[in-house]
């Protein structure tokens, strides 16, 4: 099989309030993309790496290296939006059983053995997975009738990459209805009644969102993997 790796970078980083796309911000030394894009490259089982980046985006050619990456610039209004522009762009040069590794530019913290895992781990699963990991908190859900505790036996915390035939993601995605109600590629997939695995992902792959999330980012990157 072939496998392939898509990073959405078609965001605007609202919710960290740095004045531009978080994907730019420098994190260690580089900007946080570089971060995933090096991971990727870093793996020798990714044939090629593609990142898909809003048409407006002046930024990306300073940060994509010479060699192994392509710049698709067809980011939509949604992250569903931008990953499905980009399957179709590609419609060309993939076929059905090709993996594609969805992966968010906004987890810097990837690393190869990481890629690795994941890609073992899902091995020839008939729908495909996702690196999670495991609730270690007491969930609480509030809702207007009071608060009750969600019992955490079985509850995951999705991490990206996100792997999948190109062929069900392409038909998954399209089939979404709400692509604002799509935060991740796998529930696209479990909407079509499929069963995604589950690959115990770590935690220096988080997410960065809000401001602090840098410091801890930047201190799992100080550690290597
Ligand atoms: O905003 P959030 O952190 O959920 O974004 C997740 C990922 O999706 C980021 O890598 C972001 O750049 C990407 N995205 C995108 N197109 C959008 C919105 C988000 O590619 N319209």
């Amino acid at each position: 099989a072939r496998y392939f790796a898509l990073i959405p970078a078609a965001g605007v980083g609202a919710r960290m309030a740095a004045g531009g796309p978080k994907q730019y911000l420098p994190l260690g030394g580089k900007p946080m993309l570089r971060h995933a894009l090096d991971a990727f490259l870093g793996s020798a089982l990714v044939a090629h790496t593609y990142v898909v980046v809003s048409p407006e985006d002046g930024q990306i050619d300073a940060v994509v290296p010479a060699h192994g990456v392509t710049v698709l610039r067809c980011g939509g209004a949604t992250r569903m939006d931008s990953v499905l522009n980009a399957l179709r762009a590609l419609a060309g040069a993939m076929r059905e059983g090709d993996w594609i590794l969805v992966h968010d530019a906004a987890r810097p913290g990837l690393t190869p053995a990481l890629i690795e895992k994941l890609i073992a781990g899902v091995g020839a699963d008939p729908v495909g997975g996702l690196l999670a990991l495991p609730v270690v908190d007491t969930v609480k859900r509030v809702a207007p009738g009071g608060v009750a505790t969600v019992a955490r036996d079985g509850l995951w915390l999705a991490q990206t990459p996100q792997m999948f035939r190109y062929g069900l993601l392409s038909e998954a995605l399209g089939a979404a209805p709400d692509a604002n109600a799509i935060t991740d590629d796998a529930s696209a997939v479990e909407a079509l009644g499929l069963a995604p695995k589950l690959v115990e992902g770590h935690p220096r792959n988080l997410k960065v969102t809000l401001p602090a999330d840098v410091r801890i980012a930047e201190m799992y990157l100080a550690h290597g993997q």
